[in-house]
């Protein structure tokens, strides 16, 4: 188990579209472990193996229970098998840190998925949940929450996210750069 690097925008290995699992072996279970880790870590509700660099249709998440207590769930050749309504919900994802933007998905979702164990389940999801697993399985087919928002707006959405890489990136160099007068005092 380990915490991995998350890519982030405009990583190509985010634009690929990942192939089924054939078989939910140790290496799998692996892979399941290591994005709980990273993704607890963060933190997040969930994570991708595309946001690893890894191209298998694996996917965890956890958007806890009324108590707050956790209720992880990894998906592997996980498929959305029925819709129903829609849905408006503040996305925000680790591979775009710092921006959120409102992003319409349906509003209840059935997916079929193999469980860690390889055994095939079928869950029904609503609100939180229903997003995320859309938000996880759109990475897995290479697309990312802004590529659901219209031209415009995806357009200013991924300019606010420059201008805030380019901020951080700033306020990194300007500490970089006081560090040695502050261990000198
Ligand atoms: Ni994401």
């Amino acid at each position: 188990m380990a915490i991995r690097e998350v890519l982030t925008w405009p990583d190509a290995r985010l634009l690929e579209v990942a192939s089924d699992v054939p078989r939910v072996d140790d290496a799998v279970r692996a892979l399941i472990d290591d994005l709980f880790d990273t993704m607890y870590d963060a933190p997040g509700v969930g994570l991708a193996a595309t946001q690893l660099g890894v191209p298998w249709r694996v996917v965890v998440l956890d958007t806890r229970d009324e108590a707050g207590q956790k209720t992880p769930l990894a998906l592997v050749n996980g498929r959305i098998v029925e819709r129903e309504g829609t849905i408006l919900w503040r996305e925000g994802c680790l591979s775009l840190p710092g921006i959120t933007a409102e992003v319409e998905r349906s509003a209840r979702i059935t997916v079929e998925y193999l469980d860690r164990d390889g055994q095939p389940q079928r869950l029904e999801a609503e609100g939180l949940k229903a997003v995320c697993i859309q938000h996880e399985l759109d990475h897995l087919d290479g697309q990312l929450y802004v590529d659901r928002l219209g031209r415009l707006e995806r357009k200013a959405t991924l300019l606010e996210y420059a201008e805030v890489q380019a901020e951080e990136a700033a306020e990194r160099a300007a500490d970089d750069a006081i560090a040695p007068q502050r261990s000198a005092s």
